[in-house]
């Protein structure tokens, strides 16, 4: 059976005070018997303070970028292995807002994810087509490029470690969720482009979450599609009360 990972990603959202009281309650409310692993993805001025307040909980926290260079002159800029020693245990690459606003490209993505393995980090990985795209029906030829330049250089054993989070642009913060069916023929052809890279049990292995809109009455259906095992959420995860409703949906499977 394939791990069901939802992780919330809070984006630039929060602050000291607000993130101890969302894990005070998610930790009070957590459903113990959830298949689902849950991650948290914070800004990096929290991951500290969240590793400690997530300790001895089976909550994980991720950064939402890195740099992909181990320290130097990058003002600004925190390194895989500064997450790494500070006990981050994930980390988001190549979200579509950072391809839109901080020029992150396909290779870039695939820099980081290299550099994520080699500091033991697990890359999420997120694609996604616009809505041109998914007009002029180039969703699944734009996703399958993404797919191939952002694993380029794994290993198969990498590429079975690695989550890919689908997020139709589109679907983002619009409260338009694809259909499970768009989802599931999207997540399906990742599937298969792993398969080609890969074999046919790290295929069936991966991880792939759908994301955009996901929500308390979406995403027990969401996680009943074939190819979806979890969900990368953004508005829904930054309250603990409803991040605690999708972990639950995970009891039920
Ligand atoms: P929403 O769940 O707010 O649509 O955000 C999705 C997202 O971008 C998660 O990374």
């Amino acid at each position: 059976m394939r791990k069901k990972i939802i992780a919330g990603n809070w984006k630039m959202n929060k602050t000291l005070p607000e993130i101890k009281k969302f894990m005070e309650e998610l930790i009070q409310n957590y459903p113990e018997k959830s298949q689902i692993e849950a991650i948290v993805c914070a800004p990096f001025v929290y991951l500290a303070e969240l590793v400690k307040l997530a300790e001895g909980t089976p909550i994980k926290i991720a950064a939402q970028t890195m740099n992909d260079q181990n320290s130097g002159a990058f003002t600004g800029e925190v390194s895989p292995v500064m997450l790494n020693d500070i006990g981050v245990t994930h980390v988001v690459i190549g979200h579509s807002e950072r391809r839109e606003y901080y020029n992150e490209t396909d290779e870039t993505v695939n820099k980081k994810v290299q550099a994520a393995f080699t500091h033991n980090l697990t890359p999420i990985i997120c694609v996604g087509e616009s809505l041109e795209q998914r007009e002029a029906n180039e969703t699944l030829t734009h996703i399958e490029s993404q797919i191939k330049l952002g694993l380029a250089h794994l290993t198969d054993e990498q590429i079975k470690e690695t989550i890919i989070a689908y997020e139709p642009i589109w679907a983002i913060g619009t409260g338009k969720t694809a259909t499970h069916d768009q989802a599931n023929e999207v997540c399906g052809h990742i599937r298969s482009v792993v398969g080609e890279l890969t074999n046919d049990s790290i295929k069936e292995l991966i991880t792939i979450q759908y994301g955009g809109s996901v929500n308390p009455s979406n995403i027990v259906e969401l996680l009943q599609t074939e190819h979806i095992d979890g969900a990368l959420v953004g508005g829904a995860s930054l309250e603990a009360d409803s991040f605690n409703q999708l972990i639950k949906a995970g009891v039920q499977l």
